[in-house]
């Protein structure tokens, strides 16, 4: 008898209704993410109909992973029917969460939330899925005390496939609402981080090194672009090269990110972008979509002119830290994600998984600067420094004074 009431009863209540704004890209895959974990989804979008063709595409993509054999027909009937399309937001249902996953335009965010706190019950979580906009900026502008509600919740492209979720915190953010939307993350089979809204959050941040050193050895003329990324593949484990992964997403896109988080730092130099980027950008020599990036790429989008000079990478890599494309890369790689850390802006644990699940990295920044040594870092930076004046290469303090030990 004393068995009967074990308590877990409440571990099988139902899941939340999640609303979904903006049936794109992300706002598709997101509702995805959160029918096939269990919840009923309410999506809406501004274009008359668009929700409703999402949810047409999201059956047929649940079907494909039934027939796929990924999960099986009746799970994949069972989450298409739980996506719902509604032509208004104020026709969405009460709503355990609503993640906006609108265009990139702050009045337009602030304006949405402002009309869900005036139709939304009073413990919703207004969540947003922006990659660049300041979430504390966004919440100052909600009235109080519904700014608390206010949180970032980060995915990545694409999110029904991509594991990382970092987690926002503004500076008005509940703490509460901050874990409830890490523990929906996880219930959602995602990998969540936390971080403070910052520019670039984490990996928006933290990444920047990786295709600014690149471009910068191939603008000093000490390989080509397909010689660097060789090294940085074959001699440090990267996935893709620096020069082929902006060619793959687009110089446009990582030109516009790089040059949002440089301008949100108060053009902070250690994030000017390139002049070979801006170029490119400014020639439409966009990458792989326009036939022409770094590399001038075939009908079957593969690369014609990629040349690696295999023998000079290997004499570079380990010589002077000014034309190691690989030591110069890492070494920035850690002193941003040391500076995040320093500031209390993220963990190193959550920065090194944020690296290796948002970007792909091999390995953590931290746990590189562990396996390279934080001073050695530092004397890198300081050579760096000394060769290119100005600030770009000004080492953390924290290399030295043992935050991340
Ligand atoms: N695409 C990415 O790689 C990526 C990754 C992470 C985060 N994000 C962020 O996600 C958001 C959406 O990006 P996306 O790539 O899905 O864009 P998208 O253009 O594919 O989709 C945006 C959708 O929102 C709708 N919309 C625009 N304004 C609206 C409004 N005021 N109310 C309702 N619907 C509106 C549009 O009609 C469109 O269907 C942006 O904030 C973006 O920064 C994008």
């Amino acid at each position: 008898m004393c068995h009967m009431n074990t308590g877990e009863v409440s571990a099988t209540k139902s899941a939340g209704v999640v609303g979904v704004v903006g049936a794109g890209a992300m706002g598709s895959g997101i509702a995805q993410v959160a029918a096939q974990a269990g919840h009923e989804v309410y999506l809406v979008d501004a274009i008359a109909g668009a929700a409703r063709a999402a949810r047409e595409r999201l059956a047929g993509t649940l079907a494909g992973l039934a027939a796929k054999g990924k999960l099986s027909a009746a799970d994949a009937d069972a989450a298409a029917a739980r996506i719902h399309a509604v032509d208004a937001v104020a026709d969405l249902p009460a709503c355990e969460i609503v993640v906006e996953a609108i265009r990139e335009l702050f009045a337009d965010k602030v304006d949405l939330f402002t009309a869900l706190a005036a139709t939304q019950p009073a413990n919703t979580i207004f969540a947003t899925n922006t990659s660049s906009l300041d979430i504390t900026e966004i919440a100052e502008q909600v009235a109080h005390p519904e700014r608390e509600r206010v949180a970032g919740m980060h995915f990545f492209n694409p999110a029904a496939i991509m594991k990382l979720v970092e987690v926002v915190a503004a500076r008005q953010s509940d703490p509460k609402v901050l874990d409830r939307i890490t523990a929906l993350a996880r219930a959602w089979g995602k990998t969540p981080v936390r971080c403070t809204s910052t520019p670039g959050f984490i990996v928006n941040r933290v990444a920047r090194p990786y295709y600014g050193e690149g471009q910068r050895i191939v603008e000093g003329g000490y390989a080509n672009a397909a010689t660097v990324d060789w090294a940085l593949k074959h001699l440090a484990g990267f996935r893709m090269g620096p020069m082929e992964l902006t060619d793959l997403i687009g110089h446009d896109v990582n030109y516009a990110v790089g040059e949002s988080v440089w301008k949100q730092t108060g053009k902070d130099p250690r994030y000017e972008p390139t002049l070979i980027q801006r170029t490119l950008v400014d020639n439409g020599d966009l990458g792989r979509k326009t036939g022409k990036g770094f590399f001038t790429y075939d009908a079957d989008g593969k690369p014609t002119d990629a040349v690696v000079d295999e023998d000079l990478a290997r004499r570079l890599v380990g010589g002077p830290i000014e034309t190691d494309p690989v030591n110069r890369t890492l070494a920035m790689l850690v002193n941003e994600a040391v500076d995040l850390v320093a500031r209390g802006e993220a963990s190193a644990e959550d920065v090194d998984i944020a690296m290796q699940l948002g970007t792909n990295y091999p390995k953590g920044p931290i746990q590189w600067g562990h396996e390279i040594g934080f001073e050695r870092v530092h004397t890198w930076l300081r050579t760096l420094d000394a060769a290119y004046p100005g600030g770009r290469y000004r080492p953390s303090p924290a290399l030295l004074d043992g935050t991340v030990r």
